[in-house]
């Protein structure tokens, strides 16, 4: 357990008790794979306000981890970009990305703030990994837009795209479809095409999945 003042943040899937000063902050991750490959990532960190330390819990099988595991650093971004958290969080995206100055890894060159951090300590007891992390360089591209409901309707569908091998597919149809009010009514060209995008993706899991005869299960 890991303990700043009273604050717990070794919680399993939440912030955890007694951690009032704690949040899950969505974000995106940038590794560097074995080949020298950039690995843009979405992923949340427990943060406080100083955001001074990060704590990720990677799955086992993602490549964020197995990243992090290999070389010890990565960068950490806070944007507004949802359209690239889509992509990113589905398959492989590109963006462009200027040389972290502290860690050998890279920052996305369109995002608000970014964190460059080193790996303190990595928990593999869990079903999630715990990988706790100290900020050694921060910095501040652009301003964040501001609160826009389209947005979050975004990240909320793009979590739910990485999770059709164990959600059933009508559940997630039925929160597209909610969520699909609050991007046409708020959302812009950008939150438009990353929430259709997404939609073509659920649906062609759903397809393929059906199409090998499995049952999806909750
Ligand atoms: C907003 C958001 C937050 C996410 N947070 C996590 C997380 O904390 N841990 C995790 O393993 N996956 C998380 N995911 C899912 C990963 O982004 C997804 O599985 C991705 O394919 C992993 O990529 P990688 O294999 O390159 O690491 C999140 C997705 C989104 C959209």
């Amino acid at each position: 357990m890991v303990r700043i003042g009273c604050v717990d943040w070794s919680s399993g899937s939440g912030v955890g008790e007694g951690s009032e000063n704690l949040l899950i902050l969505e974000g995106i991750v940038t590794t560097v794979g074995s080949a020298g490959d950039v690995r843009i990532s979405p992923m949340g960190s427990v943060v406080d306000a100083g955001m001074e330390r990060l704590v990720l819990r990677p799955y086992p099988t993602s490549s964020t981890y197995e990243n992090l595991k290999r070389s010890g650093a990565g960068v950490f971004h806070v944007t507004d970009d949802v359209l690239l958290m889509a992509r990113a969080a589905v398959g492989r995206a590109a963006a462009a990305v200027e040389r972290a100055e502290r860690v050998d890894g890279y920052v996305l060159a369109d995002c608000c703030r970014f964190y460059e951090f080193e790996v303190r300590e990595l928990d593999e007891t869990g079903e999630r990994m715990r990988i706790e992390a100290h900020v050694v360089r921060s910095g501040r591209k652009r301003d964040f837009l501001g609160f826009n409901r389209a947005k979050f309707a975004v990240v909320e569908a793009a979590i739910l795209a990485t999770r059709t091998e164990f959600l059933a597919a009508e559940m997630i149809f039925e929160e597209f479809e909610r969520l699909a009010v609050l991007v046409s009514k708020t959302g812009g060209a950008p939150e438009r095409e990353a929430f259709a995008f997404l939609e073509r993706y659920v649906r062609r899991e759903a397809q393929r999945t059906a199409a090998l005869g499995e049952e999806v299960v909750r």
